[in-house]
């Protein structure tokens, strides 16, 4: 199957939620905004299949993939094709997440493409609504400019408390024993890779 390396989500076409909502039932909630191929949820439900896994990608066709390879292997992981900054909300009642990925957020890291980012205060926001009291967000990106982003958006919203102390990097590596596709391939070819974890107040 053709995926489109970019879509442009400040297009019309995304504004509606065409999305399958998720079977959301009680389980403690993760979830990837941008997952793509979910590799990392995949590998998240084989270390812990009590919990459930959603990614947000605003491809559909990376949804349908990944929709069915889950029902294929019986793993507890859906993707969600939507708009993150528009659509968590309507996804997910606030205060039921439990944590929350951002991998390697957006390709569209030029200078020009900034009002294109997925890490802004909108998706910030999204995320304060909808995680619970204490819940992880863990952030991380081999683009220095979209590292600073993150961080702005994050250190500079007082519902979330860096882990590594105000202004600074999470330099422990990726505590969760897995890896998105883009953090393997980043590894492999050893770009630096900046990480930030945070907690909600
Ligand atoms: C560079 S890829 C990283 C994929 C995966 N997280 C990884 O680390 O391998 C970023 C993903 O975010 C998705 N994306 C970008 N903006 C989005 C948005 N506003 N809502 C949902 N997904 C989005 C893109 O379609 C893409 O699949």
């Amino acid at each position: 199957m053709r995926i489109r390396q970019h879509v442009n989500p400040n297009l019309l076409h995304f504004e509606q939620f065409r999305g399958e909502l998720p079977p959301l039932d009680g389980r403690p909630v993760e979830v990837e905004i941008g997952c793509a191929d979910a590799q990392f949820l995949f590998e998240r439900a084989v270390a812990d299949s009590s919990r459930l896994y959603v990614g947000l990608e605003i491809r559909e066709e990376w949804c349908t993939t990944v929709n069915k390879r889950a029902k294929e292997i019986a793993a507890p992981v859906h993707a969600v094709f939507c708009h993150a900054q528009l659509h968590m909300g309507l996804i997910f009642a606030p205060g039921s997440i439990e944590r929350v990925y951002v991998n390697f957020p957006d390709p569209w890291f030029k200078r020009r493409h900034q009002e294109r980012r997925m890490v802004d205060p909108v998706l910030a926001d999204q995320i304060a609504l909808a995680v619970r009291a204490g819940a992880e967000v863990f952030v991380q990106t081999d683009v220095w400019d979209i590292a600073l982003d993150a961080m702005a958006t994050f250190d500079g919203d007082d519902r979330f408390v860096n882990a590594a102390g105000d202004w600074s990097f999470w330099r422990q590596g990726n505590p969760y024993g897995v890896r998105s596709w883009r953090e393997q391939n980043a590894e492999a070819t050893g770009l630096p890779i900046w990480r930030m974890l945070y907690r909600r107040r």
